[in-house]
């Protein structure tokens, strides 16, 4: 049966979920780098295909802007749908001078003001992180490309639009990488149901320069990050 979100009948989901937050790129992402992508959902326009990658099936479906909206999604591709391995794959901010324009984080934690768990766990500081096969191997596979790529903490805000510099400078300086709006809610899923989850993120701007990728760069860097996801899920 499909979902509320989800109009995908239960089969039509693989295993292994790549999770871009515009769904424009989920469509580009399938017909770039799966054989034979079916689209299987486009309820609220979130595109979701499944194809195969290296004759492993694989399913790329789009969550929004958010841990609001990647939580219906997850929660209803984990529970639903059987998924096992969720890799997001999208684009963050960055907070140190180190990392660069282009560069790939691939998130060891994820640090949050809040998360939509929030309510389950209350005053304990529960500290979402990405599994760790997940992250071994995605490291390997970004190595072997030759991209640069940076390992560590990052900090999923509630708000793109952020008033509140001093937070900025607080992580920057506790050595958060970079900024987006999806991962800890992802980690929080994956644990709570036992599955395997990792963020694996291009860096499209910079907080501390204001530098910002151009739109025609976009695809080839986050090719790269299909790539490597793709590569650390069927390790
Ligand atoms: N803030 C939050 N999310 C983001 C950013 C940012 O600067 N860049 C890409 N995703």
């Amino acid at each position: 049966m499909p979902t509320p979100h989800i109009g995908a009948n239960p089969g039509d989901i693989a295993e292994t979920v790549l999770l871009p937050g515009d769904p424009r790129r989920a469509k580009w992402a399938a017909e770039t780098f799966l054989d034979s992508p079916v689209l299987v959902n486009e309820v609220r326009g979130m595109l979701a295909y499944t194809g195969t990658w290296q004759g492993n099936r694989v399913t790329i479906h789009g969550t929004g802007m958010g841990m609001a909206s990647l939580s219906i999604y997850v929660n209803e591709l984990i529970s639903e749908y059987g998924a096992q391995t969720l890799i997001r794959i999208g684009s963050c901010g960055a907070m140190q001078k180190t990392v660069k324009v282009r560069d790939v984080i691939i998130a060891m934690t994820a640090s949050t003001l809040s998360t939509p768990s929030r309510g389950i766990f209350r005053e304990l500081n529960f500290a979402p992180c990405a599994d760790y096969g997940l992250l071994e191997a995605a490291v390997a596979a970004a190595r072997a490309k030759g991209t640069d790529t940076h390992v560590g903490g990052i900090y999923s805000s509630d708000v793109f639009y952020d008033e509140r510099p001093d937070l900025t400078e607080i992580m920057t300086r506790h050595g958060i990488l970079g900024v987006e709006m999806e991962a800890a809610e992802l980690y929080n899923l994956a644990a709570r149901h036992g599955r395997r989850a990792l963020a694996v993120l291009t860096v499209s701007d910079h907080l501390l320069t204001q530098e910002a990728l151009p739109a025609q760069d976009r695809e080839r860097t986050f090719g790269d990050m299909v790539e490597i996801a793709l590569q650390a899920a069927f390790a």
